[in-house]
């Protein structure tokens, strides 16, 4: 056995709840308890709270809930791969455009190279959160790609508010917001174009139970749960609907384009009609926010007048951080 296929195989069986000992997660898979040991530190670096009593054996701290490619695949006419362990599902679609078709879907449950906008880092624990990425292939080209990043973002919310998780904002260009605090990030990526058409990869990353004590995200951050606030998420399903709900809201916008999104964006903008800032560089521009427009800009009211501003440069933040 591969040592991930070891590690995800105790995973599976500590996701049951129960203890287990070293020495019967041994058995099972034909090696020590010291070799076992060496698993469940990898584990734990991945980012899995596990702890171990004398005389038990080993327990999760929190109640796991694995990602399932069968169920996955039932419910979905999409291809649909779920690769548990993973750099970045972005990066995998990104290096093969040329054999997927549009709609294709990859998740994992922990991605050693997540990826945020500009190269930042996404902390992506193993089995807490979402991320998933989708191949679009967009006749429209290139031009039409920012328009659809937001429409990425709107159709996320709306699917949670479907599932009756309410409260859920956006952070121009694309962020979800709950409490003032980021739940989840988009990241849209193009490799090169086919004739007219790009060649885009969309990927998202939700926070779903993540554990307080998660390292090296650098600014406040929040969780689903705390959204479905008592209410269990079922992660094969909220999967499921995003997937159907983005599928549905990128044809609209290649058939349609952003006229219909502008008023669902506004509707659920974090920060319309409160003080923001855009950074572009070395540059700030405060102002009170006023929604997007048609060409997916985000619009500003300073002591000039309205302005609206377009690009991958800028950076919105609350002008009172
Ligand atoms: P902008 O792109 O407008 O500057 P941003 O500050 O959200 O906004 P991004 O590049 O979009 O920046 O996202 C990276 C940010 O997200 C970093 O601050 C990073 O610490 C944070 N981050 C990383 N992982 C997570 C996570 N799992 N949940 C919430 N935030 C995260
Ligand atoms: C951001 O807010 O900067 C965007 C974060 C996007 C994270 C997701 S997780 C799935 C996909 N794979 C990655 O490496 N990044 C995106």
């Amino acid at each position: 056995m591969k040592e991930h296929t070891i590690k995800l195989a105790i995973l599976k069986a500590l996701s049951r709840g129960d203890f287990i000992s070293g020495e019967e997660l041994g058995e099972q898979f034909g090696i020590s308890r010291a070799a076992i040991s060496k698993h469940i530190k990898g584990i734990q670096a991945w980012g899995v709270d596990i702890f171990r009593v004398q005389g038990k054996g080993y327990q999760l701290s929190n109640p796991l809930q694995l990602l399932d490619e069968a169920v996955l695949k039932s419910q979905l006419t999409c291809a649909v791969e779920l690769i548990p362990i993973i750099d970045s599902t972005n990066q995998y679609l990104l290096d093969r455009v040329d054999e997927l078709e549009s709609g294709a879907v990859c998740l994992a449950e922990y991605q050693a190279k997540g990826r945020g906008r500009r190269g930042r880092e996404w902390v992506s624990p193993f089995g807490s959160n979402l991320y998933m990425s989708m191949f679009w292939r967009l006749d429209a080209g290139m031009a039409a790609a920012m328009g659809l990043s937001l429409v990425v973002g709107v159709a996320i919310v709306e699917a949670l508010e479907e599932l009756g998780l309410n409260e859920v904002k956006l952070k121009w260009p694309n962020d979800l917001y709950y409490q003032d605090r980021k739940l989840a990030g988009i990241l849209v990526e193009m490799s090169g174009q086919a004739g007219g058409a790009a060649n885009l990869v969309i990927g998202m990353g939700m926070n779903l139970m993540m554990s307080e004590q998660t390292e090296g995200i650098t600014q406040p951050w929040a969780s689903l749960s705390e959204v479905a606030n008592e209410r269990s998420i079922d992660r094969n399903q909220l999967a499921i609907t995003m997937i159907n709900t983005l599928h549905k809201a990128l044809s609209d916008y290649e058939l349609y384009g952003m006229a219909g999104f502008v008023e669902r964006w506004n509707r659920l903008d974090n920060f319309l009609g409160r003080p923001i800032k855009l950074i572009m560089g070395p540059r700030e521009i405060t102002g009170i926010a006023r929604g997007i427009n048609e060409q997916g800009a985000v619009i500003l009211e300073t002591n000039q007048g309205i302005e609206a501003f377009i690009g991958g440069e800028i950076s919105l933040r609350s002008a009172n951080n």
